[in-house]
């Protein structure tokens, strides 16, 4: 039997996406929150506006439950949505506006799961990657900008995953087996891009929808 041919396809999504990566890290409300100079207002507005994206996310991987091609992806234990609605409730400022940034990312994430849903795993890489990634190392940073009610925040708590280095190497071997399975991975890496690109328009529209002081 002839195996098929390594794509190496998490290393080229990690490639992709490395420039936008530094964009996202360094721009936009997440730089406010990693200096500490978010605000409660500021992170709920990113939360409100990251929603729409999670809804869709989770949606669309359950509706691609029975896929082989997607069912690995379909992890209940990444979903950020309910921890994200009741985020809100504790910040006491769940009625933020919705920016048209958050609608456009929404509508990718829908488009994205149609027909095979292959370019919805490029949207879960994204999120669940940075979540388990970065979103750890903006945790340990939030108390500066949020004060006491940062520890009663459920979005960077994962409970139901024991070890996270270890969840994140299966989803890039998991990335690897997708690799070789799908028809062509370049459309998969076009939509990491666009993935990214839609969290950095969501950033620098919260930063600019609710400036903080210098
Ligand atoms: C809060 C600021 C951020 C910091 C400090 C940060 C930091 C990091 C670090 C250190 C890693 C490497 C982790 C590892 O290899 O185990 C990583 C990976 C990653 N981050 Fe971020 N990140 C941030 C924001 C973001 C954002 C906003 C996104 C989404 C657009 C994101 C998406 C990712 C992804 C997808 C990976 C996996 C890359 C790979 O394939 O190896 N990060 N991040």
């Amino acid at each position: 039997m002839i195996s098929p041919a390594p794509t190496n396809f998490a290393a080229q999504l990690a490639q992709a996406t490395s420039a936008l990566h530094v964009q996202a890290e360094r721009g936009g409300v997440i730089a406010d929150l990693l200096r500490g100079r978010g605000t409660i207002v500021s992170y709920a507005g990113l939360m409100r506006n990251l929603l729409p994206a999670y809804r869709a996310l989770e949606a669309g991987l359950e509706q691609h439950r029975a896929s082989p091609l997607l069912a690995r992806f379909v992890r209940p234990e990444v979903y950020r949505a309910a921890a994200i609605e009741a985020d809100l409730i504790t910040l006491g400022v769940p009625d933020q506006p919705l920016l048209p940034e958050a609608v456009a990312y929404e509508a990718a994430v829908r488009q994205a799961a149609e027909s095979d849903g292959a370019l919805l795993v490029a949207h879960a890489y994204t999120r669940t990657l940075g979540d388990l990634s970065g979103g750890q190392i903006l945790r340990n940073l939030l108390g500066r900008s949020l004060g006491d009610v940062a520890a009663h925040l459920a979005f960077h708590d994962f409970p139901a995953i024991a070890d996270i280095a270890a969840f994140k190497a299966q989803y890039r071997a998991d990335l690897e087996i997708f690799g070789t399975a799908v028809a062509d991975i370049q459309p998969v890496l076009n939509e990491a891009v666009l993935a990214f690109g839609h969290n950095i328009a969501v950033s620098n529209a919260v930063a600019a929808q609710f400036v903080v002081s210098a």
